[in-house]
Order: C-alpha cells, then structure tokens, then sequence
C-alpha cells in the first residue's frame, strides 16, 4: 500500500464531494494558442497566464469546484499581484491538480489511430508536482471512432500506459484521473460509440488491475457513450444518459469515489442536460458520485466574453461561475434549462 494511501482516498473523495466537479485548464500552449487566435486573442504566455487568473480568481468559484486541473506552465505561473496560483487554489479550498501526459502522439503502424506518451521521466516529475502542492494528476488517452478503428493495439497500448500512469501517481501522492476518450468525431451511431467505450473501459480495468492500481483512491474520467457528431441520427438526452451508466455499470469497479466526466465537444447545455439526466434518474442505482470535469463545456462562454480584454474580465468570470453552478446543479440531479436565463449580476 501506498505511504500516501489515507490522503489520496480523501482527496479523491473530496474532488467528488456532493454538488461539486472538477475545472479541467490544462489545455496544452498549442491548444490553448488555437483557441486564443480563433477569438483575436494575442498567443502570448502573458495572455495565457491572464486568461488563467481569470478562471482561478473567480469569486465563489470553490462553491462549485473542488479543484482544477493546470498545465506545467500554469502551476508555475502568479496573479499580477505576484500570488502564486497554487496558493489561490488553496486559500480559495481548491485542490490543485495537473496534467503530467506530454499528448497523444501517433500510434506507430496504425493509421488514424494515437497512443499517449509521457510515462519516461514520470516519477520525477510526479514528485516535483507534488511537493509543489498538486494532489492530483490527469492522463488522457484518446480512441477514435472509423472504418476498422480501434484496433485491439490501440487500445491495450493505451490501457496499458494509464494503468503504469496511474500506479506512478500513486507510489508518489497523487490521485490519478484516469482519462480514456473516445473521441465524439465521426458519423457513428450511438450504439457504435457503446461498444467501443465498453470494451475500452474493460481493457481499462484490466490493466489497472494488472498494475495494481487502488480503485478507491482514484477518479475515472470517461466520455459519455453518445452518437458522433456527424450521425445523421442523433440519440436524444435520455438514451445518452441510459446508454452511458449502463456501460458504467458494467465496467467500473464499486470502490471507484467518482466518475467525473469530459465534455468532449458537447455543447455546454448538452454537458448539463445529459450530466443532469444521469443523476436525476440513476444515481441511485450506482455506487460512484457522478460528476463533471469539463474545460470546453465550462469555459467557453468565459473565454468568448473575455476576448483578451482585462475590462471584460469581471462578465467573463460571471459567464464561468454561471456553467459552473449549472454543472453543479447537474451533478445533483437539479439542473433546469431554465437556468440559462438566470446569470447572476456581476
Ligand atoms: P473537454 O471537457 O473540453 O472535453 O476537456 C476535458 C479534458 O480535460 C480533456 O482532456
């Protein structure tokens, strides 16, 4: 057992703590500048960090938030004022979490298909996050949906290296978010997206099993099983939510704290609505929390307001805390649509 075993199984409890999800902000610089030029925005480390402080000051973001996961740059990065953002998150009672994959790269003899690297040097680095103050790590593997993709070498190479990610983490403190993505993109239809996320999810548990991985002191971070985006069908709500605890149910383990979801390409209401759905009607047939961990579904109205420009920032932060409340109140079963109309005054 871990030395760090009686910490991680609380933090991981308290990163899935009832109304509350987690702030996925770790997009990489390269996402993160794609998403900046899209909107004007100056690709400058100095906007990046701007834009980042804006998030993380957000006045009663922790009400909704357990914690937020930074890129390498951003946990190194201060406010203006010089206050490191790690010591924001902890006066404001967030956990600080971070990123520690270095991307999905190429898988090499499978066209289409990626595998995630970073697992060389992992250890150091999984230290240095540590005693920096991060209690938390995120991996992400992506699986894509396609004419004979995934490949059964897809997959098992990407189970395989969350599951000796995972074991990494623990040995060194931190909780693992354990990040298997099957991609939204595709025409695909939503029973297709199933199978793949079902048989994923079991590679999944197979290797953490085979790694020695501990259930109850980590977070599983799926994609919702839903019709690709370019379906012409598109299951509604209902079946997204049935679909996906169903596959849940079948592949994750009892001890697992929390299942805190990625948005994946969703709309934000969507992100609710089906989040919403999962809770209102079968939350009690399961024995996780079952949350949120978006980035897209969270920000995007933010980042649209803000612009780059420091005289839209107390709007934008109202645009960040209003889909954080709405995902809070998904993660309860109580989210309305009509909440949309319901921005708080800055
Ligand atoms: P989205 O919610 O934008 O899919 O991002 C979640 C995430 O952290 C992807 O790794």
């Amino acid at each position: 057992m871990s030395n760090y075993a009686v910490e991680m199984k609380q933090t991981a409890q308290a990163m899935v703590a009832s109304g509350k999800g987690i702030l996925a902000m770790d997009e990489s610089n390269g996402t993160c500048n794609k998403r900046f030029e899209k909107l004007g925005i100056p690709a400058t480390e100095e906007r990046r960090r701007a834009y980042r402080e804006l998030i993380l000051t957000t006045p009663g973001l922790s009400e909704f938030i357990s914690g937020a996961i930074l890129y390498d740059e951003t946990i190194r990065q201060s406010t203006q004022a010089g206050v490191s953002f790690i010591k924001v998150m902890q006066d404001a009672g967030m956990i600080p979490g971070i990123k520690v994959d270095t991307g999905a790269k190429d898988l090499a003899g499978h066209p289409h298909e990626k595998v995630t690297e970073g697992l060389d040097g992992l250890r150091d680095r999984i230290a240095e996050y540590y005693k920096m103050g991060a209690r938390f790590a995120k991996w992400r593997a992506v699986i894509t949906i396609g004419e004979d993709i995934p490949s059964r070498a897809c997959i098992e190479a990407n189970a395989h290296a969350l599951a000796r990610y995972a074991a990494l983490c623990q040995e060194g403190g931190l909780v693992p978010i354990v990040e298997p993505e099957v991609l939204i993109d595709g025409n695909h239809t939503i029973e297709r997206c199933y199978e793949v996320t079902d048989e994923t999810l079991h590679a999944v548990f197979a290797q953490l099993y085979r790694q020695g991985v501990a259930y109850n002191q980590m977070i599983l971070k799926p994609s919702m099983v839903i019709s690709g985006l370019a379906c012409p069908i598109q299951a509604p709500a209902e079946q997204v939510a049935e679909m996906t605890i169903q596959c849940l149910l079948k592949n994750v383990r009892v001890n697992v704290p929390g299942v805190a979801f990625l948005s994946g390409g969703q709309s934000h209401q969507q992100a609710s609505e089906h989040l919403n759905i999962m809770n209102a009607k079968y939350r009690s047939h399961c024995p996780w929390q079952i949350t949120f961990s978006y980035a897209r579904a969270i920000q995007q109205p933010a980042l649209e307001t803000w612009r780059g420009n420091d005289a839209n920032v107390a709007q934008a932060q109202q645009q960040l805390l209003h889909r954080a409340k709405c995902n809070s109140a998904a993660s309860l079963g109580q989210y309305r649509a009509q909440m949309e109309q319901q921005l708080a005054p800055v």
